[in-house]
């Protein structure tokens, strides 16, 4: 198994270019279901998780097919074969449950393995599954899968989400697109990702108002064409190498990166003392000064997004003074918690909350990812320890990251991948 061993204490300095967001990618990827015609997506990292959903659609009857050299653009295509999405691929990846939408509209039937618990909580589905019924859907839970079927096809449904899913927002925007009738989905997720899906789904022939907003307005068409679309840039990633700067002191070019999708990040990043500078087609991240604690809550789009909580949480233990993160999303993403205080961090994590108590220095040691934004926590930590820092279980962060030695490396970084 890879390791990832980082040597601190270099501030970053150069460029690094931002890769197509993974979140956006994979329920995109799930429209290729929506079609028989060809759905041409670019812009899209290569990563571990797109890898299992092509596994996972090409198991449906559709292709993925690099069309560039540098295989960032893909096509998608064919007709389904198979409507049974297998246990040993969804228990990798989450996000695989994403098919059910589409294929229940497409198919009028869908078996799809339930997906398990996670490192950083529960994380049911009883979202996607009482939209799907309210849609028309008739659904069993039988031997750890669902077994969706729509006899007469999906039709419209005025769906109030009773608190915000991305994923669920996804499946269902998706299923309504085929829907016979209008489907109306309040308390919809607004992040980047959904309304990325809704200009997809929209140059596919969808009908779609609310752009952007909690409420999507989705008039159902007979059926959906193919289409292009680019995928907007990752803002995770972005929020992620911000703070890589940011800890290390350094100065550092987003390229590709867009502001607009991450304002309540960079206004933390701000309060904490860091300039944030717009630049032709990217953004300069810069620490001068001493960071200073700041306390952050995360929340749906457009608050503090979780998938930055463990990354700001680096950054904080080593500010001047005390700082709180407080988790309102998933219930146990606290795992990095016990690492970064093995790296000398003072968190004590209680609830929802952590303080975090800033401290002069980190020191290297060995740490053990546990989920995918935990690990790039460690990744940061390191960055601005001194010592050697190695972090094990580095699959995590291939799940999410594209060629994070050699973006980091690029800035300056001493960073390399062992076996
Ligand atoms: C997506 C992102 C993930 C991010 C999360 C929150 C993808 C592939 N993943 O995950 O990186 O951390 O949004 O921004 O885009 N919940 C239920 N029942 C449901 C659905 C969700 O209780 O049916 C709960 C979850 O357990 C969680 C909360 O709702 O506590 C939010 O989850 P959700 O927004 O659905 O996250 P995902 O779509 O799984």
């Amino acid at each position: 198994m890879d390791s990832i061993i980082v040597t601190g204490g270099v501030p970053l300095s150069g460029t690094i270019t931002i890769s197509g967001a993974k979140n956006a990618a994979l329920p995109l990827m799930t429209c290729g279901l929506l079609t028989d015609e060809r759905l041409t997506l670019s812009n899209v990292a290569r990563l571990a998780d797109l890898r299992t959903m092509s596994d996972l659609l090409a198991q449906h009857g559709i292709d993925v097919t690099p069309t560039s050299e540098d295989g960032r653009t893909l096509a998608i295509g064919g007709a389904i074969t198979n409507t049974q999405a297998p246990y040993d691929i969804v228990s990798k990846m989450r996000a695989s449950v994403l098919v059910l939408g589409p294929l229940l509209a497409r198919c009028r039937e869908a078996r799809v393995s339930l997906p398990g618990g996670c490192g950083i909580g529960t994380r049911p589905v009883d979202l996607h599954l009482k939209g799907l019924e309210a849609m028309g859907a008739v659904i069993e839970l039988d031997a750890g899968y669902i077994n969706a079927t729509a006899p007469a096809g999906l039709h419209g449904a005025n769906i109030v989400f009773p608190f915000v899913s991305v994923g669920a927002t996804e499946n269902l925007l998706m299923a309504a697109s085929l829907a016979d009738g209008v489907t109306i989905l309040k308390n919809a997720a607004r992040e980047p990702e959904i309304s990325d899906l809704v200009l997809c789904l929209t140059a596919m022939g969808a009908k779609i108002e609310g752009i952007g907003t909690d409420t999507l307005t989705i008039e159902g068409q007979k059926s959906l064409h193919g289409a292009s679309h680019a995928i907007l840039p990752d803002r995770i990633e972005t929020g992620t190498y911000a703070c890589a700067a940011a800890i290390t002191g350094g100065k550092v070019f987003l390229e590709n990166a867009r502001t607009e999708d991450l304002e309540s990040v960079i206004s933390a990043l701000r309060e904490a003392g860091i300039l944030v500078t717009p630049g032709e087609n990217g953004f300069w991240v810069e620490r001068r000064n001493q960071l200073r604690g700041i306390d952050v809550m995360t929340e749906p789009y457009p608050g503090f997004p979780t998938d930055m909580q463990a990354q700001f949480m680096a950054l904080m233990a080593i500010a001047e003074g005390a700082s709180m993160v407080t988790e309102t999303i998933f219930e146990n993403r606290f795992m990095h918690v016990p690492e970064l205080n093995r790296m000398g961090a003072r968190i004590n994590a209680h609830g929802a909350s952590a303080i975090i108590r800033g401290v002069s220095k980190l020191s290297g040691a060995q740490v053990m990812a546990t989920d995918l934004r935990a690990s790039v926590s460690l990744v940061l930590a390191g960055l601005a320890a001194t010592g050697e820092t190695t972090i094990s279980r580095v699959y995590h962060l291939d799940r999410g990251y594209e060629s994070v030695e050699q973006k980091l490396a690029g800035c300056g970084a001493r960073i390399e991948r062992v076996n």
